[in-house]
C-alpha cells in the first residue's frame, strides 16, 4: 500500500489570512496543500483563480495539489501551469476532450488527474489509465467544504484502485474528497485511497497539528 498523504483543503481556511493558514498546516505536517478552483458553472459556487495559486507558490514548496471544478477546463490549463501548481486535476464530466485536458496537462511537466463525481461511473477510466497520475473520487458532490461522505463512493474508491493495478498503474494515487475526518478516514483507505483531502476536519479545528495527527492515528487504528 502506498504511504497515505494528507492534503488539506483550503476551502475551509481563513482566505484573509491564507498565507498564516497554509504556513500552520504545513507546519503541523501536512503533505500537500489541497486548492480548490469553483467556477459558478460546474458547480454552484465560486472560488479562486491562478493569481492565489501564483502567490502561495512564492511562498510554499510543499505540493499544490489543485482540483478544478470548471467547465473546460483545458482553457485554464495554461494559466495554472504558470501559476506554479504542481498537479491539476480535472472533472471526467466538465469537458468533451478530458483526454486532451489530461494531455495538456502532462505536456506542461505537471501531473495529472482525473476526478470522478460520486454519480459518475468509473468505466471511461479504462481508457485514460495510460494518461493519468492521479485519480480523484469524489466523496461528496462536490460545491462546498463540510459535506457528508456519500457511502456508494467508497466501492468506487475499490473499483478504481482495482483497475488501476489490473492495468500496472500501481504507481497511480487515488484521492478522496469530501467528508473525511477521523470518523471515515481509515474506511476511504481500506478501500485503496491514499491522498486524503480534509477540509473542515483540519481548518476547523483550532490546533492544526492536533487534527491532522488524529487522522493519521485513525489511519492506523
Ligand atoms: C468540495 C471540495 C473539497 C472540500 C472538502 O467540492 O472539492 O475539497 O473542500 O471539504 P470537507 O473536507 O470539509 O468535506
Ligand atoms: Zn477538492
Amino acid at each position: 500500500m502506498k504511504t497515505p498523504v494528507i492534503a488539506p483543503s483550503i476551502l475551509s481556511s481563513d482566505f484573509a489570512r491564507l498565507k498564516e493558514e497554509v504556513d500552520e498546516v504545513i507546519r503541523a505536517g501536512c503533505d500537500w496543500i489541497h486548492i480548490d478552483v469553483m467556477d459558478g458553472h460546474f458547480v454552484p459556487n465560486l472560488t479562486l483563480g491562478p493569481p492565489i495559486v501564483k502567490a502561495l507558490r512564492r511562498h510554499v514548496e510543499a505540493t499544490l495539489d489543485v482540483h478544478l471544478m470548471v467547465e473546460c477546463p483545458e482553457r485554464w490549463i495554461p494559466a495554472f501551469v504558470d501559476a506554479g501548481a504542481d498537479i491539476l486535476t480535472v472533472h471526467y464530466e466538465a469537458t468533451p476532450h478530458v483526454h486532451r485536458a489530461l494531455q495538456m496537462i502532462r505536456e506542461a511537466g505537471l501531473k495529472a488527474g482525473l476526478a470522478l463525481n460520486p454519480g459518475t461511473p468509473p468505466d471511461g477510466l479504462s481508457y485514460l489509465v495510460s494518461d493519468v497520475d492521479l485519480v480523484l473520487v469524489m466523496t461528496v458532490n462536490p460545491g462546498y467544504g463540510g459535506q457528508s461522505l456519500i457511502p456508494s463512493t467508497l466501492a468506487k474508491v475499490a473499483e478504481v484502485r482495482r483497475m488501476l493495478d489490473d492495468a500496472g498503474r500501481q504507481d497511480v494515487h487515488v484521492e478522496v474528497d469530501g467528508g473525511i475526518h477521523a470518523g471515515t478516514i481509515r474506511r476511504a483507505r481500506s478501500a485503496g485511497a491514499d491522498v486524503f483531502v480534509a477540509g473542515s476536519a483540519v481548518f476547523d479545528e483550532l490546533d492544526r497539528a492536533k487534527a491532522i495527527e488524529a487522522l493519521r492515528r485513525a489511519l492506523d487504528s
